[in-house]
């Protein structure tokens, strides 16, 4: 059929998106942040908003501006903590998330609200950090036990690799942990998808997923190379 008379494949579809990073508070004046660009969660927002989705989308710090689009409407967080209870919000009855934030892993344990100075005798200040939530574990569990929240969770991994494990070996055991449905993997390194248009992703779904689908690549990986928002079309298609 010709592109007209075809129904947009998300049409009517709710989907939330998280974008950009995180920044934990220190003093008044002072943070603990990331590097991530918010490219990647905007090109899935504008993606899946051309596709006929109603987009929610959680706006972390980004070095882009969200698209002025109607049918994507955008809030924005700093921490961890309110992108925490804005997920929780947007996802009850949503039919998607797709969780692309770089969450901070940590935060400062003690807000000084005054701003830390130096001292006459030379000692240094000590920063304890304490862990944040899993937000996107605790969404898969919420799932669970309650039956709200998104039908599909997608989340994302930027992983080097180490000493003694691949990249993609990393990334199965990451899906595994935090029980979404997809993982995407980014390979980062230096100058590597960071702040960059062009990406490299690998699309790795759950056993469950996998299971259900038929085809003769199941359990494998979907790979592709491209800008980040035909990866994003990629992940929308996966
Ligand atoms: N994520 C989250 N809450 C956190 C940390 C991460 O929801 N506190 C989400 C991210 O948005 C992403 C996915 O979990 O979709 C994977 O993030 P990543 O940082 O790769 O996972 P971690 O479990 O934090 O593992 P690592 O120790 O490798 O950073
Ligand atoms: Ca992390």
């Amino acid at each position: 059929a010709p592109d007209s008379e075809a129904q947009p494949p998300l049409l009517g579809r709710r989907v939330v998106v998280t974008a950009g990073g995180t920044r934990e508070p220190l003093d008044p004046v002072r943070y603990l942040g990331n590097r991530s660009s918010g490219k990647q969660g905007l090109a899935l927002a504008e993606a899946a908003a051309a596709a006929g989705a109603q987009v929610h989308l959680i706006a972390g710090i980004m070095d882009v501006t969200a698209p002025d689009l109607p049918n994507i409407t955008a809030e924005h967080i700093e921490t961890a903590a309110q992108l925490r209870a804005a997920v929780e919000r947007a996802t009850d009855g949503a039919d998607l998330l797709l969780m692309a934030a770089a969450v901070a892993d940590f935060r400062p344990a003690d807000y000084a609200a005054q701003k830390i100075k130096k001292t006459e005798d030379g000692t240094n200040p000590v920063i304890t950090l304490e862990r944040n939530p899993d937000i996107l574990a605790e969404t898969v569990q919420r799932r669970a036990q309650q039956g709200t929240g998104p039908t599909v969770i997608v989340g994302f991994a930027a992983e080097t690799g180490s000493a003694d494990a691949e990249p993609l070996e990393l990334a199965r055991a990451k899906l595994l942990r935090k029980g979404c449905d997809l993982l995407v993997l980014n390979q980062v390194g230096e100058n590597l998808v960071f702040g960059r248009d062009e990406t490299e992703i690998h699309i790795l779904s759950s056993p469950e997923l996998s299971d259900q689908a038929q085809d003769a690549n199941r359990g494998e990986p979907v790979s592709m190379r491209g800008t980040k928002r035909q990866a994003a079309e990629a992940i929308l298609a996966a």
